[in-house]
């Protein structure tokens, strides 16, 4: 089995994968609660949250597993990219685990991982697919031409769709992470309400500061009563918005590329809207859209491992 490790942002997660991609465990700690009444995630106390939770989170998918670090062959862990302190823990436990026990190590970038997330089993996926990657920091097109093979088509050139939905829940009075929250709301709200502006950039990029701007405006002068009877409808037209500029781009995309099979990961990949727009995609499995380690050890399956003790000087990036 693979040992998987994720402590990239505000979840410390610990997975157990075999080399066939069968889940065994898949363990994830929250920290969302400790950092929303900041609003967002602090880097120190998220640091040193992970350092607090990554044993007993290790210690407990052993347990979910029924297995033993004797079953353990090699440990995958998020190298980058994310917040580097947060990122260390993860690599030093899984140093520690792997050196301790003369394992080999496998670093994993965390954007592979998510795209890893659809090579698990029940319903593996295989390339090659277009991906639409949408988290709290990313929003990538790929075009995934085999496990270790993917080429970037479009990048968000300001905010990623999942810091989108984060900054609107805010502007619209909702906890932090305002991903899901929004989601919620639409299901009662009118998407034809406000009419918000999809930004048309060149190319097969995206951008969503427009959107965040057009919002502001449409809730800065509202009386905290009159931002409660329109809430719903903001946040369904608010998310219309979002998923329609997503959609749009991986269709045009999928034309372009002859209509190959698309796939959607990531948080955001979450949002019920987007999947019922996207019917006919791979959607990444509920539970493996957000931060996990199942993902991580997945792509690791996919990655040359470094043999002992290759890996001990292993560095966390922040970014790509
Ligand atoms: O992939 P992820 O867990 O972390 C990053 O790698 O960034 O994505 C987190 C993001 C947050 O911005 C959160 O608001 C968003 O995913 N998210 C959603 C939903 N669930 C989570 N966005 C829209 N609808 C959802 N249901
Ligand atoms: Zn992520």
């Amino acid at each position: 089995m693979i040992l998987g490790i994720e402590t990239s942002c505000d979840e410390t997660a610990a997975a157990l994968v075999t080399s066939g991609g069968e889940i065994r465990a898949n363990v994830v700690s929250s920290q969302a609660e400790l950092h929303a009444r900041f609003g967002g995630v602090v880097p120190e106390v998220a640091s040193r949250r992970h350092l607090e939770l990554v044993a007993p989170v290790v210690r407990e998918a052993l347990a979910e597993a029924g297995a033993t670090l004797d079953d353990v062959e090699q440990v995958a862990v998020t190298q980058g990219p994310g917040l580097v302190g947060a990122l260390l823990v993860g690599l030093a436990t899984a140093k520690a685990i792997a050196w301790s026990r003369r394992l080999p190590l496998v670093p994993v970038d965390h954007l592979r991982g998510h795209v890893a997330s659809l090579y698990l089993e029940p319903e593996a996926l295989e390339p090659p697919f277009l991906c639409l990657l949408a988290s709290g920091g990313h929003t990538l097109l790929l075009d995934v031409r085999g496990y270790d093979d993917e080429h970037v088509l479009g990048t968000t050139l300001d905010d990623a769709a999942g810091e989108a939905f984060d900054k609107g829940a805010r502007l619209l009075g909702l906890g932090y992470p305002g991903g899901r929250e929004i989601d919620r709301l639409a299901r009662d709200g009118d998407p034809a309400a406000y009419d918000f502006p999809v930004a048309r950039v060149p190319g097969r990029d995206f951008s969503f500061s427009g959107l965040k701007t057009a919002l502001l405006y449409a809730t800065r002068d509202l009386t905290a009563d009159e931002l409660d009877a329109r809430r719903v409808d903001l946040a369904a037209s608010y998310q219309r918005a979002i998923v329609r500029a997503l959609v749009a781009r991986v269709r045009e995309a999928a034309a372009d590329l002859g209509s190959p099979r698309i796939a959607v990961v990531g948080g955001v990949a979450a949002n019920s809207e987007l999947r019922a727009a996207l019917p006919d995609a791979a959607l990444a499995p509920l539970e493996l859209c957000t931060d996990n380690a199942a993902m991580i050890a997945s792509a690791g399956r996919f990655t040359t491992p470094l043999a002992y003790p290759g890996y001990l000087g292993l560095d966390a990036y922040a970014s790509r």
